[in-house]
């Protein structure tokens, strides 16, 4: 008997191959393949990602896997279908679909989004014990080699910048799907990393996650840098406005976490009263996570400098914060 899993991916995979079976051959998904140009996406970003199409009627996936056998309520054990007042339905339609594949490449949930717009934007497999968003990083498999290569991983929120950076050359890229890092995700980079450059969108909600999930990552033990955009900016819209020579340039110029802490919170509290212990407030997490004595010196140094302090009262602010905190 397979493990609940295991038949899990295959139908999954399935799945998949169904789905891009219907982007590439039927004419309904004409619709499909024009946006997917649109977007500047390739024949073979479509196969390596194995990206589909879900068709418009209530029931094509259900009907396709009862002729491979498979049972409605296996469908609804995996959320590729919903069950309705009187029958269950496919849960994706209309939907450019991208399948989520976990390290070793099995097909773990699928994302789905409106053709152009339309709400939800994405609709995602739902959140189980066996599929969790915030345990998953997209393009992981498709990434990793190339991450232990160049030494470091970036990671973006959506998609579409994660397909954007492999088909520019980027293969280091991976994304955590609008969800903050967590725990999880930190400890399926250690087995290729411990440098994280974080390229998220230059939106509020972007840099409001910016300022999150990251000490997380420092207490883990990787050097966190942020690579800025310019506002309302995404790594898809920047790479396919700018190209590969400047997002390389905006790789190269990200800025280590206390330092983007440091400038968020200063362009908050500037001039503001207190604003001296506003701004260390917000800094104080990101430096106790700090490994490296010598970096987190120069930190200590470089955040002192700008509050017009000195070294011995934020390292004294340190102190206190830490011991709190233990
Ligand atoms: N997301 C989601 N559900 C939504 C909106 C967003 O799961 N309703 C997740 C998706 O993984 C998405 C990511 O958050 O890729 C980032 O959201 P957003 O920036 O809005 O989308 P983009 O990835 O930029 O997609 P597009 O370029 O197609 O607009
Ligand atoms: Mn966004
Ligand atoms: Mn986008
Ligand atoms: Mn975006
Ligand atoms: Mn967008």
């Amino acid at each position: 008997r397979l493990r609940r899993e295991e038949k899990a991916w295959q139908i999954n995979a399935l799945a998949r191959d169904f789905y891009q079976n219907v982007l590439l051959q039927y004419s309904e998904a004409a619709m499909a393949r024009d946006y997917i140009a649109s977007r500047g996406i390739t024949a073979d970003i479509i196969k390596d990602f194995g990206l589909g199409y879900a068709p418009a009627a209530w029931d094509t996936l259900i009907k396709f896997m009862r002729s491979k056998g498979i049972s409605v309520s296996d469908l609804l054990k995996v959320g590729l279908a919903v069950s309705g007042d009187h029958r269950a339905y496919d849960r994706f339609r209309s939907r450019l679909m991208f399948p989520i594949t976990d390290a070793r490449g099995r097909v773990v949930g699928f994302g789905g989004r409106v053709l152009g717009e339309g709400l939800p934007k994405y609709l995602n497999t739902a959140e189980t014990d066996f599929f969790s968003k915030g345990k998953i990083l997209y393009g992981l498999n498709r990434a990793r080699q190339a991450i232990r290569d160049m030494g470091y991983v970036i990671i973006t929120e959506g998609y579409m910048d994660t397909i954007a950076a492999h088909q520019f050359g980027m293969t280091n890229t991976v994304a955590s799907l609008g969800t903050s890092m967590s725990r999880e995700h930190g400890q399926l980079l250690m087995n290729y990393t411990r440098e994280v450059i974080i390229a998220y969108d230059a939106d509020a909600a972007g840099v409001a996650a910016a300022e999150r999930g990251l000490d997380i990552l420092q207490e883990l033990g990787f050097r966190v840098r942020v690579l800025s955009l310019p506002e309302g900016k995404d790594p898809d819209e920047f790479l396919r406005a700018r190209g590969l020579d400047q997002w390389r340039q905006q790789v190269e110029n990200a800025t280590p976490l206390v330092e983007f802490k440091i400038q968020r919170a200063l362009a908050k509290y500037q001039n503001g009263p207190l604003f001296r212990d506003a701004v260390l407030e917000e800094v104080l997490p990101a430096l106790a996570t700090m490994s490296g004595e010598l970096e987190k010196n120069e930190a200590i140094r470089m955040v002192a400098a700008r509050l017009f302090t000195s070294y011995h009262v934020v390292a004294e602010q340190l102190q206190r914060f830490t011991n709190n905190n233990r």
